[in-house]
């Protein structure tokens, strides 16, 4: 067997935790492969995309600011990367062929239903905060899923009607004045804001109108008991934190580059937080 290469490619990447991630991997595998730091400006990654085969890679991750734009580089994308507007997984085919896919809404359902086992997708509403990248992975793991209704809430309302135009009016688009009833009912609460991450600032909501059985999802995950989840905590909630969707998103990567489907196991995670 040749030694298998992958990487994340992305500027700046010295901050990827994805190295620690698979590197940990190939280790309990004991698999002749690595998984390298790969910093590519935006003006270069098609010609870095182009090369990956000749240079003897299985495939790559791509992270900040080549998600949405390398699409145009590929041979072809999966209906997860089209519907979801972006590619984080990318495998190349042994006659050099790239092929794009979207594993961060597969990341976000798995950590969910293994953190949060007795959540139902069809047991009542659900809360999404905010409408960038994060969260259309993350709308788009819900309604495949099977929940009804996602109560989309961001500060630009535009955003939040761009994911219904993608997702179908399952998503509904709400200003962030209708917090209170949104939440009033709802299943589960998932924050795909930066609001609450290390150097930014707060989310500051009442969690008052939040019904106790409700799950708690943050998706940030420096910190890893963001004041969400704190307030959440303290109240009674289920609550999950981010690191999980970041170590099951891997997995289908790994799989595909490595030929074993990886687990994620309490000391992967502890691996991954102290990187
Ligand atoms: P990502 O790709 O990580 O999702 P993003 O596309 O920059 O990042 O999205 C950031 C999200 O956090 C958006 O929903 C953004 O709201 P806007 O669409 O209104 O910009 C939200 N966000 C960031 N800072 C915020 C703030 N101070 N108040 C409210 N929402 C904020």
């Amino acid at each position: 067997m040749k030694h298998v290469k992958a990487g994340v490619l992305g500027w700046p990447v010295d901050h990827s935790r994805s190295p620690a991630l698979h590197g940990y991997w190939l280790k309990t595998y004991g698999i002749d492969g690595s998984y390298l730091r790969l910093p590519v400006p935006p003006e270069s990654l098609g010609q870095a995309l182009g090369e990956l085969h000749e240079k003897g890679f299985a495939g790559v991750n791509l992270t900040v600011p080549h998600k949405e734009t390398a699409v145009s580089f590929l041979h072809g994308v999966t209906a997860e990367a089209r519907q979801i507007g972006a590619v984080n997984t990318i495998f190349i085919s042994a006659d050099g062929k790239l092929l794009g896919t979207n594993t961060d809404g597969y990341g976000f359902i798995s950590s969910l239903t293994t953190s949060a086992p007795a959540w139902r997708p069809d047991a009542g509403p659900v809360v999404v905060l905010g409408a960038g990248g994060a969260s259309r992975a993350v709308c788009f793991a819900l309604i495949n899923a099977g929940v009804r209704e996602v109560r989309l809430i961001n500060r630009t309302v535009a955003r939040a009607e761009a994911l219904t135009m993608a997702f179908g009016p399952r998503v509904i688009p709400l200003p962030w004045e209708k917090i209170r009833d949104a939440l009033n009912d709802a299943t589960l609460l998932v924050n795909t804001t930066t609001l609450g991450m290390q150097s930014q600032p707060p989310l500051d909501i009442d969690l008052s109108p939040l019904p106790p059985s409700a799950v708690v999802n943050d998706i940030v995950y420096v910190p890893l008991e963001t004041p969400l989840l704190a307030a959440a905590r303290r109240r009674g909630n289920t609550v999950v934190d981010g690191i999980g969707m970041l170590l099951y998103q891997a997995q289908p990567g790994f799989a595909g580059w490595f030929g074993i489907r990886p687990e994620v196991t309490p000391a992967l995670r502890a691996h991954v937080l102290a990187a």
